[in-house]
């Protein structure tokens, strides 16, 4: 069997879209929606990352603010520009770039951003309705995929999701979400012993380590749905997920590619946060 391919780009084109018409409805109301991102340091990624969101925010009609940092600013200062935001009545979403500089407390950073603003769902508060059931903001790679899977009809309903990486960003929530929609998950770490036993259980299987290509082919079930977080660079240069994508696609039935998998969907859901949070604050 050949995988087919799930087309992140494709899809996060139709959502921007439907995006950008939501927007223009709250303009006629005297409402743009607006996005703040905060930037600490010059890690190359990070640049790239954010130079994307503010772009998709600006092409689907939000506003969007970028605020560079200095690396060495201090914790209290970068504070400071959190509780400012917050009290910004322009800014309805504010996202703050991880990483942050090893001096400062990610954490403390986070749980300042107030929590109807977090669009990324980072806040313990967030994290706490995601788990029982009733979310705010949804984190956007998982709210993502969890797009994906549905423009494929991909029911989790009594389904084995197998979920390889634990992180609060992608692992952790996607778990609940899937639980929520219904699947028997699995959530594996880097401590789990024999790992390829458990993801050849996964109906669907999202793999987000961080560890380029480390699920291969003969770790996949047949006919299995592969989502992959991954983005790294090869020793060649290239672009390449955490799933080796080769041998997983003769196994899979449906794999998401890297890049233009998983990527475009998180920026799109920061899209569709950010409006929801102008939204809610306009009723
Ligand atoms: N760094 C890598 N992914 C993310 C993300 O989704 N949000 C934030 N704030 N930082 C990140």
């Amino acid at each position: 069997m050949t995988a087919r391919i799930l087309d992140g780009k494709l899809l996060s084109d139709s959502v921007k879209a439907e995006v950008a018409t939501r927007v223009e409805a709250l303009k006629t109301r005297g409402i743009t929606p607006g996005l703040a991102v905060v930037l600490v340091g010059s890690d190359p990624a990070s640049q790239v990352y954010v130079r994307n969101k503010a772009a998709a925010c600006e092409k689907a009609g939000l506003h969007s603010r970028v605020i560079r940092l200095d690396g060495d600013i201090t914790e209290e200062a970068l504070l400071d520009v959190v509780r400012e935001l917050n009290g910004d009545d322009a800014v309805h979403g504010i996202l703050v770039q991880l990483p942050l500089p090893r001096h400062m407390n990610a954490a403390k950073v986070i749980e300042t951003i107030a929590a109807d603003k977090d669009v990324d769902g980072f806040h313990i508060s967030n994290a706490g309705l995601l788990m029982t059931g009733q979310p705010l903001f949804r984190p956007c790679t998982p709210y993502g995929i969890m797009k994906m899977l549905e423009s494929e009809q991909i029911s989790l309903w009594g389904a084995e999701a197998v979920v390889v990486g634990a992180s609060n960003i992608v692992g952790k929530p996607m778990a609940m979400l899937m639980l929520a929609a219904g699947a028997t998950v699995t959530l594996c770490n880097s401590k789990t012993r024999d790992l390829a036993a458990q993801t050849r259980r996964a109906d669907v299987l999202v793999v987000a380590t961080g560890k380029p290509g480390m699920v291969t082919g003969d770790m996949i079930k047949p006919g299995a749905t592969v989502i992959d977080v991954g983005i790294n660079r090869n020793d060649q240069g290239k672009l390449v997920g955490d799933v080796d994508f080769d041998s997983a696609r003769e196994v899979a039935g449906l794999i998401t590619p890297v890049p233009g998998g998983v990527g475009p969907m998180t920026i799109a859901m920061l899209l569709v946060n950010t409006l929801e949070a102008a939204e809610r604050r306009a009723t």
